[in-house]
């Protein structure tokens, strides 16, 4: 690991909006915050929104100052990128932002039924001939269920084209309601509509970013499970 990378890792373990507790479910340890996120941490009723795989947490951030009303965690395995969306979040006293730094696999161990009411997925790893490593495969949309009420609305953005066919095949299949589908989300205003349109285009990722300069098609499936 670089000096910088190194640096960011362990200022990111003095955050107060950063949870690291490594916990994993076999520990039989209960996390703290487990189904206390809106008394103990954020300290209101409102509901909360997870950013899965969120790097360094653009959507958590961004979406988290146009909605002051709303509670937002990113989570991720890799430290030195939550660091980037939590400091922001420390330095302009976003008190309606966390973070969680561990595997998504483990999400049952920090949240309790229902505790989560939306879910965003930007950019996920595509894990090409390994479907059931996809964040919308079964076994991920079987833990965001014991988490999350009915009709939690997912919304993947991805540049992967065989990521997004595979999503709207898991829709088909388990027949989950898809509320909006664009294979090129930057061409896509009218069929989009206005609110999601413009959630779309103005939040970019790091790694949208790095897609767009490469002439890649953005594509979004948002459905609810
Ligand atoms: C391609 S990057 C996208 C990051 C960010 N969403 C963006 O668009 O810039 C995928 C991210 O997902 C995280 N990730 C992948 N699988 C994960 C898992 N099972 N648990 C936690 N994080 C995971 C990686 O660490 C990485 O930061």
């Amino acid at each position: 690991m670089g000096h910088r990378k190194l640096k960011k890792f362990a200022e990111v373990e003095t955050f107060s909006n950063v949870f690291q507790t490594h916990l994993f479910p076999e520990d039989g340890k209960v996390f703290p915050l487990k189904g206390k996120w809106k008394t103990d941490y954020f300290k209101n009723d409102n509901p909360i929104t997870l950013e899965l795989g969120c790097g360094r947490g653009e959507y958590t951030v961004e979406l988290a100052r146009r909605f002051p009303n709303q509670n937002f965690i990113g989570m991720d395995i890799k430290g030195a990128r939550l660091w980037k969306g939590a400091k922001a979040a420390i330095e302009e006293n976003l008190a309606n932002v966390a973070f969680v730094r561990n595997r998504i696999d483990f999400i049952e161990t920090y949240f309790a039924q229902d505790e989560v009411n939306d879910i965003w997925i930007p950019f996920p790893d595509p894990y090409p001939g390994k479907a059931q490593k996809r964040l919308v495969a079964p076994p991920f949309i079987a833990r965001y269920r014991k988490i999350s009420p009915a009709r939690t609305v997912v919304h993947l953005k991805t540049d992967n084209h065989e990521l997004y066919e595979y999503a709207l095949e898991q829709v088909a299949e388990h027949k989950y309601p898809l509320l909006a589908s664009s294979a090129n989300v930057y061409n896509d205003a009218t069929n989009l509509g206005v609110e999601r349109f413009t959630l779309l285009t103005e939040i970019q990722t790091y790694y949208e970013k790095l897609f767009l300069t490469i002439g890649s098609k953005i594509h979004y499936a948002e459905f609810s499970i």
